[in-house]
Formats: structure tokens, sequence, C-alpha cells
């Protein structure tokens, strides 16, 4: 069955046969990405997603013919948040990465770039994420390109990987949340109060100053939000995914069929 395409609103919509598809279609995306930027410039700089999602994409990076052939040493790896456990809790979105992918790529360790996210101060975690990743962005490796950048106080990365729940949100931008108001800093401790917990996570102005910003959803548990999301009408602070346009850059969806079940054919 050959991909489905949409263009809803500005956003790009590829929509695949099933999760299998969906994440060696996504492994693709990454692998093309990784070899144009540093063929281009020397490095690529991504941002992870979490959740369970990505884990089907990750496992086939870590095997052939991805393995072999993706540029791991010039590749900086970021998230795009983190629940607030220690990075072997099973929980911990850099876990997750570390399992899947870490524990079988050549990434020299400096290249990562985790969320402290264990940290009891919530809020010096997300600033001393948010120190490092503007220390890599605007004196490191990943200097030279960034002065471009529309935003000069916010990273510019390569590619931003986002999830979507099935509330609509993103990255950790929970709906209803006060990270929602934040356009002034790269990386917050927001409170979610649905799961009684804190989670780090970057803030829509600095996923949205990326090159590219790609969501991978799929699944019954979406279909509805991701009508609502990209058909909808605009309410951002009940569906945060909305907030994610980029300034300068490409935004694609990639679902599966059923995910997609309810989008209407253009
Ligand atoms: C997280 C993620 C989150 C995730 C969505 C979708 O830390 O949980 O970053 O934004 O992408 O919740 O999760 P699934 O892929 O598990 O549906």
């Amino acid at each position: 069955m050959s991909t489905r395409m949409l263009s809803i609103s500005d956003s790009q919509v590829r929509i695949y046969r099933d999760g299998e598809e969906l994440a060696l279609k996504a492994a693709r995306l990454f692998a093309r990405l990784a070899d144009q930027y540093v063929v281009g410039s020397g490095r690529f700089t991504v941002a992870l997603a979490g959740g369970s999602t990505p884990r089907a994409m990750f496992k086939l990076l870590a095997a052939s013919p991805f393995i072999e052939t993706v540029p791991w040493e010039s590749i900086y790896f970021f998230w795009g948040d983190e629940r607030t456990v220690p990075p072997d809790h099973p929980d911990s979105n850099y876990g997750m990465a570390r399992e899947t992918l870490f524990s079988k790529a050549p990434v020299p360790e400096e290249n990562i770039f985790r969320i402290p996210a264990e940290m009891e101060d919530h809020d010096a975690a997300a600033e001393h994420y948010a120190a490092r990743v503007m220390q890599f962005f605007l004196t490191g490796p990943g200097a030279s390109r960034t002065m471009t950048a529309p935003l000069v106080n916010m990273p510019r990365f390569d590619l931003v990987l986002l999830g979507m729940g099935p509330d609509g949100h993103t990255a950790s931008l929970f709906p209803a949340t006060t990270a929602l108001e934040v356009s002034d800093r790269v990386a917050v401790a927001n409170w979610v109060e649905k799961f009684n917990t804190w989670r780090i996570t970057l803030t829509a102005p600095a996923i949205n100053n990326a090159r590219n910003i790609t969501f991978v959803a799929g699944g019954a548990d979406k279909t509805e939000t991701l009508k609502n999301v990209l058909e909808g009408e605009y309410q951002p602070d009940l569906y945060p995914s909305q907030l994610i346009r980029p300034g300068n850059g490409t935004l694609l969806w990639m679902v599966d069929e059923t995910a997609a079940k309810l989008l209407s054919a253009k």
C-alpha cells in the first residue's frame, strides 16, 4: 500500500499502514536527516521524544542496516522532556533510549545531553538542562550555525521528534499547565496534576525554533485527538500539540491509518 499524504493547514501528514511501517519510516527519516546534516555541516542535533512510540523506532535504528550506516559519532542527542525519576527508572525517557539505542549504537557519551530530572529541585533541573543546551548551541559543536537561527536565545535543533498523548499533549506540555504560557525559557519544570507529578520539558518556543519537527503518533487512542489537533478549532490550552508551529522549519506528522481514520482526505 502506498503512503497516503495529506496537507492540513500547513502541516504535512504521512499516513502509514500500521505501527510497524510507521516505526520503519520514522527510522528512515532519522537516518536521512542525519546523513543530510552531517554531510552538510558535520553534525546532527536531535531532541528525542519519550513515551512508548519511539521504542520500536529506536530498536530499528539499533539494528541493521541503520546501525552500520548512520553517522552515530556526529549526532548529538537531547530530549524534549523527561519524567522526574532517576535515569535507570523504568519510566525514564533517557533510560528507554539507553536500553534500546545507546547500548548498541556507538554514540560518544559526550554527545548525549540527558535531562537531570532526578534532581530534587525541579526548577534547578530545568535550568541546568537549558544551560547545557544553550552552551552547546552557542559555544559548542552546534555553535557555528546557531546565529542564523530566527531566535538566538533558543536552541536550533536539526530535528525535534515528538509524540502526542491521547489528551493532545506533546513533550510534557500538558493541557491547562503553566508550561504552555512560557515563551522566554528553553526548558521548565511543569506540574502535571493529572499524573500528580512534575515533568521537565522543552518549551514550545524552544521546539518551534527547530529546523525540522516530526510527530510520530499511532493507534486508536489518538484518532479523535488527531482530528481535533489537525482539523479542529485552535485551542492550544486544550490541545497543546497545536502550539507546535516551526518559525522557520518543517512540520511533519507521521501517523498510522488507525490514528488517521477521522482525518478529511484531501
Ligand atoms: C513522554 C513523552 C510524551 C509522549 C506522549 C505519547 O515523556 O511521555 O514525551 O509526550 O510522546 O505521551 O506517548 P506514547 O508514545 O506512549 O503514546
